[in-house]
């Protein structure tokens, strides 16, 4: 008889618990009528909603809250190095204390070297860099107390998001169909606060369209 070997666990209390997802980077519209960017990870999605989880104090968490509106661009791995220009930078001004290591930044579209182009359905303007563009309104948004194990003074929020609209580029749509192609699609992924890209095709679901 086969004898179960289990592999050894630590116990361990990490600071924070990426364990791995998507890239996106929000546009939302600030108060003046310019644009701002905040690339974050903690976001998931069922059917048409989207949930997304921000630290309190950020410009575009504001942004959603007042506007109420936003669009989801999906990052590829060739906007790495633009993303992490854009990392240690925020639209709020000035920068709250507790974001230490952040410095403002107004235009972070030509910080990135991306381009803008108008969505069809909300006021915030598309990353046009990026593979996947979801338009999208704000249903829900739920303020959760700072917890102790976090280093953020100002808490957290999450918000469900409900999609309306999405654009994808060309190349990675199977052609005369609304299908992506995993195939073509390269997501950047954030894994543990590093980079990451997808790795060889491991096989497909027996739901899968293409
Ligand atoms: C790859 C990456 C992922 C991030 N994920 C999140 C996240 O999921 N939630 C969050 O609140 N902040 C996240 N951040 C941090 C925000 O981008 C950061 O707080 C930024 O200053 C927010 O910009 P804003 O104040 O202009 O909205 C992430 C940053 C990077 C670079």
């Amino acid at each position: 008889m086969d004898i179960y070997h289990a592999p050894d666990t630590l116990r361990i209390r990490p600071s924070i618990l990426y364990f791995g997802t998507p890239v996106v980077l929000i546009t939302t519209r600030n108060l003046d009528g310019s644009t701002n960017i905040t690339p974050m990870s903690s976001a998931w999605a069922l059917a048409n909603r989207v949930t997304i989880g921000l630290a309190g104090g950020g410009q575009g968490l504001a942004n959603l809250l007042r506007e109420r509106e936003c669009v989801l661009n999906l990052a590829d791995e060739s906007m790495r190095e633009a993303v992490e220009r854009l990392a240690p930078t925020s639209g709020r001004d000035p920068v709250p204390a507790w974001k230490q290591g952040h410095r403002h930044e107004a235009d972070k579209f030509a910080l990135a070297g991306w381009h803008a182009l108008p969505s069809l359905q909300v006021n915030a303007p598309r990353i046009a860099e990026a593979p996947l563009q979801l338009e999208a309104r704000v249903l829900d948004a739920t303020e959760h107390p700072l917890e102790a194990w976090r280093d953020n003074a100002g808490g957290y929020v999450t918000l469900e998001l409900a999609v309306c609209e999405v654009h994808a580029h060309a190349d990675i749509v199977v052609p005369g169909t609304s299908h992506i192609d995993p195939r073509r699609y390269r997501p950047l992924f954030y894994v543990f606060r590093h980079y990451y890209g997808v790795g060889p095709a491991l096989g497909r679901t027996f739901k899968a369209e293409v």
